[in-house]
């Protein structure tokens, strides 16, 4: 059944995969940004919108602020590359800043504000198309991030607005003092994290009670036509590639079965793992956070391939390391 995702029945003219920037730029050091940074960030741009991936996923943190500035780099020396691009970025998160600054969440208005005025400065973009407020804010007052919205929605310097790693409870909180939806929820959830999963299986039931995700996350967004994203979607080559010395034996043996499908379907493992999350019926749209063009390339090809059943459970019950309850 091939059904158009959240975004897409919205009128975003998105792919099913999103290309995550966080490895662009160099990386988690200071330094500035080098030729190679540039040179990297125009294959995997390249790369993405060749295999059809049209979406960009952004954060003002990501390589402190460069895979942002590395990224308007590029579209400053080929900026027809915009028409083809949905953009989204997040903030919320501030790091140290000295003295009495500590590493923290802010969802006030002012730093809301001010951090579009730098994503849009270092994208060199007039406006983005969807903002996510990172991870939630435990001082969050709704009415204030309301006001900071609908500053930049009549500035024109953001289009929409989504969350990330929020529960139902708070999205409908935020929701209650918005004019505006929120459309996107990004969370992570892959198949070496299966808590999302696990926690609709174990209903009822005691090992339910280890399980840390929040219920009903993914059914509200099912219910409000919110899109899902996940963070994390490839368990950094977990079961495709990545050396396995000293992990567990279900690990082990769900690579291997990631392998055997990826043969009998004609495919790459990469495209195995993504399917596997694009099987679920909330229509999830993984961010790939690979900067290589090759498995840029082995990643697009989950948009060719859907698993059956039996291949998804195969894969959910291998990975989880026990039957079914
Ligand atoms: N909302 C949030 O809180 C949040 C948090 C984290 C990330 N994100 C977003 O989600 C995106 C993806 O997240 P992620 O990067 O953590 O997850 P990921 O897509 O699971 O992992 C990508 C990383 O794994 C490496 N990798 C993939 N396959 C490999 C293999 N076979 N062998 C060795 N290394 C392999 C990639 O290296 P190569 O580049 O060499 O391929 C890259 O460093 C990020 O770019 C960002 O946009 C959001």
């Amino acid at each position: 059944m091939s059904r158009k995702i959240p975004l897409q029945q919205r009128g975003f003219a998105v792919s099913r995969l999103v290309l995550g920037c966080m490895g662009l730029g160099g990386g988690w050091k200071r330094d500035p940004l080098t030729a190679e940074d540039l040179r990297a960030a125009h294959e995997a741009v390249d790369a993405a919108l060749n295999a059809g991936i049209t979406m960009f996923d952004h954060a003002d943190i990501y390589a402190y602020g460069k895979a942002e500035q590395v990224f308007g780099q590029v579209l400053a020396e080929r900026p027809e590359l915009k028409e083809k691009m949905v953009l989204q970025s997040k903030c919320g998160i501030r790091f140290e800043d000295g003295p009495g600054g500590p590493g923290r969440y802010d969802f006030s208005k002012e730093h809301i504000v001010q951090s579009v005025d730098g994503i849009l400065g270092r994208l060199k973009v007039d406006a983005i198309d969807i903002l996510l407020l990172h991870p939630p804010d435990p001082l969050m007052e709704p009415e204030e991030v309301a006001e900071a919205f609908d500053q930049l929605l009549r500035a024109g310097k953001v289009k929409t607005f989504g969350v990330s790693n929020m529960n139902s409870a708070q999205m409908r909180m935020l929701q209650s003092s918005l004019d505006v939806p929120l459309i996107v929820n990004q969370l992570e959830l892959s198949l070496s994290k299966l808590d999302w999963i696990d926690a609709g299986v174990l209903v009822n039931q005691k090992p339910g009670a280890e399980v840390n995700f929040a219920q009903g996350t993914l059914e509200h967004c099912r219910l409000e036509n919110i899109q899902v994203q996940s963070w994390g979607p490839l368990s950094k080559g977990l079961f495709t590639g990545r050396d396995l010395t000293g992990q567990p034996d279900h690990v082990k043996q769900t690579a291997a079965l990631v392998q055997k499908l990826a043969e009998q379907k004609e495919t790459t493992p990469e495209a195995v793992v993504l399917a596997w999350l694009m099987r679920h019926p909330a229509g999830i749209q993984p961010v790939i956070g690979t900067t290589s063009p090759e498995r840029i390339r082995a990643c697009a090809a989950a948009m060719d391939i859907t698993l059956t059943r039996e291949e998804w459970y195969s894969l959910y019950v291998t990975s989880r390391g026990k039957k079914m309850p």
